[in-house]
């Protein structure tokens, strides 16, 4: 069981290079599941029915969100009716939506999962503790277990990683845009990575234009901060899951850009 996870899509660049990226990354590496988190996808805030369309339409099987996910209302018109669209399941009791979703591909069953972080964040309900609530009640059925925890500070991200080694398939980290190198498979078999990195404007900060995000640190006022546009950069993560066990058997990280995509 191969799985793809595709970094944050930042606004319309970030679509662009998941359409022109993924066909290619098909075809070479062959993932039975794609999962991508789309937290930024519509303008760098939030997601629209119709982007969440044309992403499933790309190929992608599942989508995360995260601490955006309300930023763009027409959400609320039907993440109630979409399984495969996902947020944080530490979210509050009464939140639209789920927190986790079985993806069948393949004639394969996933249970992917997306946990929000406490460390920087709006204070949410225990991401630990809501994840054991999911395990408790899903992980009989599914071997192929997927955790996107949309975090900001690396030592929650790694210590949820810890937390769920021999659990779950994989930990994987997002929010942060920035891809780390960490990626390993940890003792108890779990393929974790502490941030995927993003898929979106290259030359930007973080997906955002550089002068509104310049003004704010060199003046500390408020600026807009709008999505940068120009070439892209991608960034996923491939994990090859053990058909026995559920359990990692190998990772790569994914990273290119709109000059060198044919590099990896
Ligand atoms: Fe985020």
């Amino acid at each position: 069981m191969k799985l793809l996870f595709i970094g944050d899509i930042v606004g319309s660049v970030g679509r662009k290079a998941v359409k022109d990226v993924l066909p290619g990354l098909k075809s070479k590496y062959r993932p039975d599941v794609i999962i991508a988190n789309g937290e930024n996808a519509a303008h760098g805030r939030g997601i629209t029915h119709q982007i969440a369309k044309d992403l499933f339409d790309w190929g992608v099987h599942a989508i995360t969100m995260g601490n955006h996910t309300w930023d763009n209302r027409d959400i609320f018109d039907f993440i109630d009716d979409e399984p495969r669209l996902i947020r944080p399941a530490n979210f509050p009791v009464g939140t639209p939506g789920n927190g986790y979703t079985t993806v069948k591909a393949a004639g394969k069953e996933i249970l992917v999962i997306n946990l929000q972080g406490r460390t920087f964040l709006p204070p949410l309900d225990c991401p630990f503790q809501t994840v054991d609530g999911i395990l408790e009640r899903m992980k009989s059925k599914s071997k192929y277990i997927f955790v996107d925890f949309h975090a900001e500070a690396t030592s929650e991200k790694i210590a949820m990683g810890w937390y769920l080694d021999g659990k779950v398939s994989a930990v994987v980290g997002t929010h942060t845009h920035v891809q780390s190198n960490d990626n390993r498979i940890l003792p108890g078999g779990t393929a974790y990575l502490t941030d995927v990195g993003m898929v979106g404007p290259r030359d930007g900060i973080l997906g955002m234009e550089r002068d509104g995000v310049m003004h704010r640190f060199l003046t500390q006022m408020p600026s807009r901060f709008i999505v940068d546009e120009g070439k892209w950069h991608f960034h996923a993560f491939l994990i090859e899951l053990d058909d026995q066990t559920g359990l990692a058997k190998s990772t790569r990280l994914i990273r290119t850009d709109e000059d060198n995509y044919i590099s990896e």
